[in-house]
């Protein structure tokens, strides 16, 4: 099989960006080894930057997350049991948007599916070819046999553990990376929401999270030995834990339902540098992880394919290749500042196992100034909703 772009990966990125390339005209297909049905049913994060918001929104995607997500204007910090809001759309001129990135894949698919796209679900890539090559290959596996997709271009939006970003060789890629001694415990819960606006709290006890996905649905996060298994906490303990680390003094209580979702994911920074490797792009996780606090990791992802696309374009319709080879450039100066902001609301917002004492005073030291200075919240702000990774 042939085509121009082939694009290893079917979430968010590779549907973004095969979405992208269609409207202008380039084609492509996606390898993906999970099914339809569990890529549309994968629970992960949901707060949607305005850029991201007016992309799918412009390139008629966005209905259903029109109808059905929830626009927020600002964002609570809670410590020493008291709330503070940052007012972020007055501060920085944008709103986020509530939305499952899982319903954003479902749109995507059923996007492509219609305008005819080829999507090989359970087709498993195996190795990447011939990379320095004008013709690179993608060995794929399906049903049992082994295939060949030969393109213009390979797209690695395979995530942190695809195989893209290790078809770079050893000796031309650099890796950095930092491990947190913490994880986060998520639960998806049937009860009424307990506030308009997300909550990101510093508890002696740890961080914890409140969001939303429906005025049914609630999503909330707290901070746990990231080696637990979600498996030996019952409702009532988890109900507790999120209790008390969200406790006011003014009687402020959670509201609690049935969780029908639960589990734990590990926390760590990572970055690859190149992101490109002769005609090898990648995009999206495949090649940064930021910790998940500052709620930017599908937004960056979202943010190579543009450059991406951009690139891919001009080469197509111009022939031109600067930035294609700026590619690189453009996304990790990007990637970088928004690694320091998650990395930032990380360290802010969580308690560290080795601590005495020291470091936690200091956390809340710097809450009271973001919440109290308005040139801090600013900066809080205009990171959370984006701006701050505008060119
Ligand atoms: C959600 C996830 C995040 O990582 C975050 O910072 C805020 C919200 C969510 O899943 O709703």
């Amino acid at each position: 099989m042939r085509t121009q772009v082939g694009i290893v990966g079917g979430g968010p990125a590779g549907l973004i960006l095969s979405h992208l390339l269609h409207l202008r005209g380039i084609e492509s297909v996606i390898v993906e080894f999970r099914s339809r049905e569990r890529l549309e049913s994968e629970v992960r994060a949901g707060v949607l930057e305005q850029g991201t918001v007016d992309l799918l929104r412009e390139t008629g995607v966005g209905e259903r997350m029109d109808r059905e997500g929830a626009v927020h204007e600002g964002i609570e910090l809670r410590f020493n049991r008291q709330g503070h809001r940052i007012p972020l759309s007055d501060l920085a001129g944008g709103r986020i948007m509530l939305y499952g990135q899982h319903e954003v894949v479902k749109d995507l698919i059923s996007a492509r599916l219609d305008a005819d796209a080829q999507i090989l679900f359970e087709a498993e890539a195996v190795s990447l070819h011939d990379l320095e090559s004008q013709k690179p290959t993608i060995r794929y596996r399906k049903d049992n046999e082994d295939h060949e997709l030969r393109c213009d271009f390979v797209a690695g939006c395979d995530g942190y553990h695809g195989v893209c970003r290790s078809s770079i060789p050893d000796g031309a890629r650099t890796e950095y990376e930092r491990k947190y001694p913490f994880g986060w415990f998520g639960i998806l819960a049937e009860a009424p929401r307990s506030s308009e606006e997300l909550i990101y709290t510093l508890h002696e006890r740890g961080f914890a999270l409140i969001s939303t996905r429906s005025p049914e649905i609630q999503r909330m996060y707290f901070q746990c030995d990231p080696e637990d298994d979600a498996e030996n906490w019952s409702d009532e303990q988890i109900w507790e834990e999120l209790q008390t680390r969200t406790e006011t003094h003014d009687g402020w209580a959670l509201n609690e339902g049935p969780i029908f979702e639960k589990g734990i994911v590990g926390m760590r920074s990572f970055i690859v540098e190149p992101m490109q490797y002769g005609r090898l792009y990648l995009a999206g996780d495949a090649a940064h992880i930021v910790t998940p606090t500052g709620a930017k990791g599908m937004n960056l992802a979202v943010r190579d394919v543009r450059t991406l696309v951009e690139a891919l374009q001009a080469w197509y319709k111009k022939g031109q290749s600067d930035l294609l080879e700026n590619y690189t450039n453009t996304c990790l100066r990007r990637a970088w500042k928004a690694q320091r902001f998650s990395w930032w609301m990380t360290s802010m917002l969580h308690r560290y196992p080795d601590d005495e004492g020291f470091q936690h005073n200091l956390q809340l030291a710097e809450l009271e100034y973001v919440t109290s200075s308005r040139a801090a919240a600013t900066s809080l702000a205009e990171n959370y909703v984006g701006v701050a990774f505008d060119e």
